[in-house]
């Protein structure tokens, strides 16, 4: 496992995030190097990581500055008077340890270097016994390496982790111009074993945070959206880059691989300090293609269901198309059945959704008790605007009928020509059809989840082939 990691860092050395024309049926991610930043700051707030290091103690017996480390025989300091004196400074005891302030830099090709300012306070008993207390500057800098885990998550990996002293305060004690360089080396020698174990918390925290990536996302109880790492992470100056694959289950758990159509993606540039999530047409046509094959799209449109001021007889059918009625008397009933066979199409162009759903609608008379008499049937074609917007989770979706085109398909009397009937099956559709759409389109179009973006305040815009999500950090 270890070396798989190893080779799919090397591997994403290789490659760097493209820019413009893409083919993509994949969810791209492009996370600000502030959204990094932040996420990293916010595992170091509250959490225990900085608490854990909090009483260690700069031990001298062992380790690095023990008897074969700084001070052992032939060593810097070697000397029986100055060794008690330094045994007692390196008793010191981490009393504090400041909010580190964090600064991220991304080295495309190589990975990421982040610095952790902060101040550690330090507390001891100084030369002669007296209390020893001060403050040290400390820069925690490491390198860190983004890769692929072997579930396919986004993983952080500390390659190299080395501490810098700043400016040492002294609060309280006294010590001796030779004695505070012996302090500052040995802070040099301790410091980086105390502290980046620090980043190593941290980095766990993150990668939790970024395992969090790989998610099943519930389509109610239709199936679910399983985003995954398609590629390894690509880093740039200004962002790393997410390539996410969308698997889609149904309910009971098989994969349903829906056609991927290779349509190009303009991805536009991303502007500095925010980030940029782009959902692909291939994943509204998933979500479309999950609700028709388990007949959320169906409807069977009786008479109670329609208001009052729309006629649901056949003695208003009499007056639009008297011929499609052959010997039927007036005064019964209506029923339209609605089936959506194939999946609808979605397009996203010119700043504009459209949902086409092409629906057989069988129109039948009944009479109470009797059993349903076929009348026609008609091939249409529902075309729907879909208005978007943006939430924490997922994009929301609302239908309105824009407008209806079909035919007859078949008639048990005299066919005639469907355009009579628009008028009034758009009435029936717009009452009845559109709202129960719109309590099943519900399920919204899902968001991958990164490093707790939240999308409820993004900028939505509909470009060709996808929806691109804006987010300032
Ligand atoms: C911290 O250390 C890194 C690496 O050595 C350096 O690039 C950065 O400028 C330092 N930051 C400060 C504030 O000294
Ligand atoms: C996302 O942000 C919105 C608006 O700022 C807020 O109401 C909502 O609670 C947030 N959601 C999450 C999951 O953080």
């Amino acid at each position: 496992m270890m070396l798989g990691v190893w080779a799919l860092l090397f591997l994403w050395g290789l490659v760097t995030p493209c820019e413009g024309l893409l083919e993509t049926v994949g969810t791209l991610a492009r996370i600000d190097k502030d959204e990094l930043s932040k996420a990293i700051q916010n595992s170091l707030v509250g959490g225990p990581i900085l608490q854990n290091v909090l009483g260690t103690v700069t031990s001298v017996n062992q380790g690095l500055v023990g008897s074969k480390g700084l001070l052992g025989g032939g060593g810097l300091l070697g000397s029986g008077g100055i060794f008690s004196v330094v045994e007692e400074l390196s008793g010191l005891k981490i009393e504090e340890l400041t909010l580190p302030e964090v600064s991220l830099k991304l080295l495309p090709g190589l990975g990421v270097q982040v610095n952790l300012l902060t101040k550690v306070g330090l507390r001891g008993s100084g030369p002669l016994g007296g209390l020893l207390q001060l403050a040290a500057e400390v820069n925690v800098s490491s390198r860190v390496a983004l890769g692929m885990s072997s579930r396919g998550t986004p993983i952080l990996i500390l390659k190299r982790c080395s501490t810098l002293l700043g400016h040492i305060s002294l609060f309280s004690g006294l010590l001796p111009a030779p004695l505070f360089t012996v302090l500052e080396q040995m802070l040099c020698k301790v410091l980086p074993d105390l502290l980046c174990p620090v980043v190593d918390s941290m980095l766990g925290v993150m990668n939790e945070l970024l395992g969090v990536t790989l998610s099943l996302v519930p389509l109610r109880a239709l199936g679910s959206v399983e985003f995954t790492l398609a590629t390894l992470p690509l880093i740039s100056n200004q962002y790393i880059e997410l390539n996410i694959n969308s698997i889609v289950k149904s309910a009971t758990g098989d994969i349903i691989d829906f056609p991927k159509p290779h349509v190009p993606v303009k991805v536009p540039p991303k502007q500095d300090h925010t980030s940029q999530v782009i959902v692909p047409l291939y994943l509204f046509s998933t979500v479309f293609g999950v609700l028709q094959t388990n007949g959320a799209l169906d409807i069977d449109i009786t008479p109670e269901l329609v208001p009052k001021n729309i006629p649901l007889t056949t003695t208003y059918l009499a007056v639009l198309v008297p011929e499609a009625l052959g010997k039927l008397p007036p005064g019964q009933q209506l029923l339209l059945s609605l089936r959506v066979k194939e999946a609808p199409t979605v397009t996203l162009q010119k700043k504009k959704a459209t949902v086409s759903i092409p629906a057989t609608i069988h129109v039948l008379s009944s009479v109470p008790q009797g059993t349903p008499t076929a009348l026609f049937q008609l091939d249409e074609v529902l075309t729907l605007n879909a208005q978007l917007a943006p939430s924490a989770t997922k994009l929301r979706l609302s239908l309105s009928l824009e407008r209806l085109s079909g035919k007859v398909a078949s008639s048990s009397a005299h066919i005639f020509d469907a355009s009579l009937l628009e008028e009034w099956l758009n009435k029936v559709l717009r009452a009845v059809y559109v709202p129960k759409l719109n309590v099943n389109v519900e399920v919204g179009i899902p968001l991958p989840k990164i490093l707790n973006v939240n999308f409820s305040t993004s900028v939505l815009d509909i470009i060709e082939n996808a929806v691109v999500l804006t987010v300032a950090s």
